[in-house]
């Protein structure tokens, strides 16, 4: 399992849930891990330095748009480039048309969209000094399955999507040799998700995901086996979207 070897990652959101397993999925594929959070990282990072792999955590707000230079340059000094960017950071607040707070949306799209932006165009100088790279974005299959209550969440990550495809578009007309794909997970079993759903009973192969599923379609868009795999939408959710 070195399919890795070589590459530099940095994971978003990478203290706990699918960012932990992402994380250390990569690691275990030969890659050096820069993760960040805004909790406390730092016990997920030793363990994995414990594993003999390269791994390092920094606390970083993806919201914050001084946060994301320091941290690249660090991560880039430390392990000698960036090849992989995981924006897995993410929140889901519940809300409808006639409970959702303007400040809460602008909060939730501070997170789950412009922090993902500010990564992007941060992180592409670093690929093309490597000659390339890959970007995965981690939205949700709420952008296409839709509850009244996930107006801010869904439509976050909607635009998310698209983002990432007129990211993928331009790196690839500019020959930057950097991909960009997003992701876009069922329930998984996380702080976030809770270890159960009532849509369970929804999904066609009737269980909830696990955090190392997901991380393994991370390492499959992350590495050359899909070299030829930009600005698509990867639906990981049990066959649920179809359903
Ligand atoms: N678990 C699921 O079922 C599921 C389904 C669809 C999509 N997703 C997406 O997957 C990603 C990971 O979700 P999870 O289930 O592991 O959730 P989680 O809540 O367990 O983990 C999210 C992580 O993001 C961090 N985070 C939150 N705000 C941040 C910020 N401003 N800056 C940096 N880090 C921040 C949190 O501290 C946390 O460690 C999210 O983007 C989520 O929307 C999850």
């Amino acid at each position: 399992m070195t399919r890795l070897q070589g590459k530099v990652a940095v994971v978003t959101g990478a203290a706990r849930g699918l960012g932990a397993a992402i994380a250390t999925r990569l690691c275990e594929e030969g890659a050096a891990v820069m993760l960040t959070d805004i909790l406390d990282g730092e016990e997920t990072s030793q363990r994995l330095r414990d594993a003999g792999h390269q791994a390092a955590f920094t606390v970083m707000d993806v919201a914050k748009r001084d946060a994301w230079k320091p941290v690249l340059s660090d991560t880039a000094s430390r392990f000698g480039g960036i090849d992989i960017l995981v924006n897995n950071a993410g929140v889901y607040r519940p809300a409808t048309i006639e409970t959702i707070d303007l400040d809460d949306l602008i909060d939730v799209y501070g997170i789950n969209l412009f922090g993902p932006m500010l990564g992007m165009q941060a992180v592409i100088p670093y690929m093309r000094e490597r000659g390339g790279g890959s970007i995965i974005n981690i939205a949700s299959n709420a952008t296409d399955f839709i509850f009244p209550e996930t107006i801010s969440y869904g439509s976050s990550k909607a635009a998310l999507a698209n983002m990432t495809k007129a990211v993928a578009v331009h790196c690839g007309r500019q020959g930057y040799r950097i991909r960009a794909n997003s992701i876009h997970p069922g329930p998984h079993a996380t702080a976030m998700m809770g270890t159960d759903s009532p849509l369970v009973q929804r999904i066609p192969l009737g269980r909830m995901g696990t955090p190392e599923e997901l991380a393994a379609t991370v390492v499959y868009l992350a590495s050359d086996d899909a070299a030829f795999v930009t600005a698509t939408e990867l639906f990981v959710d049990g066959g649920l979207i179809a359903a």
